[in-house]
């Protein structure tokens, strides 16, 4: 049994999280801004400790002080803006956390392309700055290329550009301090993500769910689990390019998202986030897979290795889908075509209006998460919410 003297310390964090690490032997603490406290986070620990935002220095500094008083054993955060903070804390006390290497990689895209550009893993890409340079290197891109900024989440500020015309706009409207561009080959290809869990240097794909955008859009709408068979689509090759990847930025410990584009010739990377994915992957995981990514990477920081009895025992389903919308639909008749299915979660709020716009991951409304252990009953209800939104008026 791990050792109960053992402490913990999250940066951050959603408070479904909190709820996973019930009857594990360590003691918690958290560093949470006062808006984000919430019950399971109260139900967990009482050590939890203001903080204003998620700037670093503040946070280690908040991390060294506490640490002075009662040391931790790992420091880690779930949560996106968590990262950062949490890696360098654990980095400057000398203490087990989330690696900062590998971190400072994934957070910067263009870091991470550039530590991986003698490798399989490669993609053609350039920081770009200027009109010039972005003109210079559509040029070279049979297929348009894809700008993003070094650090983003929920597809904003990404485009696809196949002409001079978007890219002459986009320079015309942009502010003068804006830093520079990554830009990226335009890679074809069925998207996919990949769930993959780490334990003490053991890397694992949990999951691989078919994504699909929302016509039209570089925004995730769709993913489903398990990812449907396509041809020339090898799954084995899909894992075992994500454990190569993992190993190639040196990965420790914990969940990471990884995210594919893959054609019959090729699997090429989009990107790679050193967290459970959005869109309640890591819940659809835990459902079809029986994986608690939040608990295992807990459970089993110090010692110990997962069980395939207790991860059998928490499967509950086969298939099951994670689906946003574009536009609102009916709650109502939505539950109607899920009615053959579990819906594990309706995120979805009767008074929800469409954006105006729709161009990252905030537009979106929803999730709906649904799961069964029939394959007709599953593919009913994702064609039938297909057909329902095609029904919806348009935005
Ligand atoms: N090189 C590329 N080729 C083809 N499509 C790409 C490429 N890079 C990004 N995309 C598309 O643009 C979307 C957003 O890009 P990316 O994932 O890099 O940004 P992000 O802001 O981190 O998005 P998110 O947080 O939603 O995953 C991707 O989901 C993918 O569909
Ligand atoms: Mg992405």
């Amino acid at each position: 049994m791990a050792n109960p003297s053992k402490h913990v310390l999250f940066i951050g964090g959603h408070d479904e999280t909190f709820q996973h690490y019930d009857g594990l032997p360590f003691r918690f603490t958290c560093l949470q801004r006062p808006q984000s406290v919430g019950p399971n986070l109260q139900g967990l620990t009482s050590a939890i400790h203001p903080i204003e935002d998620f700037d670093t220095d503040r946070i280690v500094a908040q991390s060294c002080a506490l640490h002075a008083q009662d040391p931790f054993d790992f420091i880690l955060s779930f949560t996106e803006d968590g990262l950062l903070p949490s890696a360098v804390a654990a980095d400057t006390l000398g203490v087990p956390g989330i690696d900062l290497h590998a971190c400072g990689l994934c957070i910067d895209k263009s870091l991470m392309r550039t530590h991986l550009q003698h490798t399989r893993f490669a993609l053609p890409h350039q920081e770009c700055s200027t009109l010039s340079d972005a003109l210079a290197f559509l040029a070279s891109c049979p297929d348009g290329a894809i700008f993003k900024p070094f650090r983003g989440a929920g597809s904003e500020g990404v485009f696809h550009a196949k002409e001079r015309a978007t890219l002459e706009q986009h320079f015309a409207e942009r502010a003068a301090n804006a830093g520079a561009l990554l830009a990226e080959a335009y890679i074809g290809g069925r998207m996919f993500s990949v769930e993959t869990l780490t334990i003490r240097g053991q890397h694992e794909v949990v999951a691989i769910t078919a994504v699909e955008l929302e016509p039209g859009t570089l925004v995730p709408i769709q993913h489903l689990l398990p990812a449907p068979e396509y041809d020339g689509v090898d799954q084995a090759a899909i894992s075992e390019f994500c454990i190569g990847l993992l190993d190639e930025i040196g990965y420790k410990h914990g969940p990471c998202h990884i995210e594919l584009k893959v054609s019959a010739d090729r699997i090429a990377l989009i990107e790679i986030n050193n967290r459970v994915g959005g869109d309640l992957l890591g819940h659809l995981a835990h459902l079809t897979k029986g994986v608690n990514m939040y608990r295992e990477t807990i459970e089993f920081l110090f010692e110990g290795l997962p069980s395939p009895a207790y991860r059998a025992s928490q499967k509950k389903f086969e298939f099951g889908a994670s689906r946003s919308f574009r536009q609102m639909v009916s709650v109502d008749a939505l539950k109607t075509v899920l009615a053959n299915v579990h819906v594990d979660k309706m995120l979805l709020d009767e008074n929800a209006q469409a954006a105006p716009h729709f161009r990252s991951t905030d537009d979106r409304l929803g999730p709906v998460v649904f799961a069964t252990n029939s394959g007709v009953a599953f593919n009913d209800a994702v064609d039938a919410i297909k057909r329902l939104v095609a029904q919806a008026p348009a935005v």
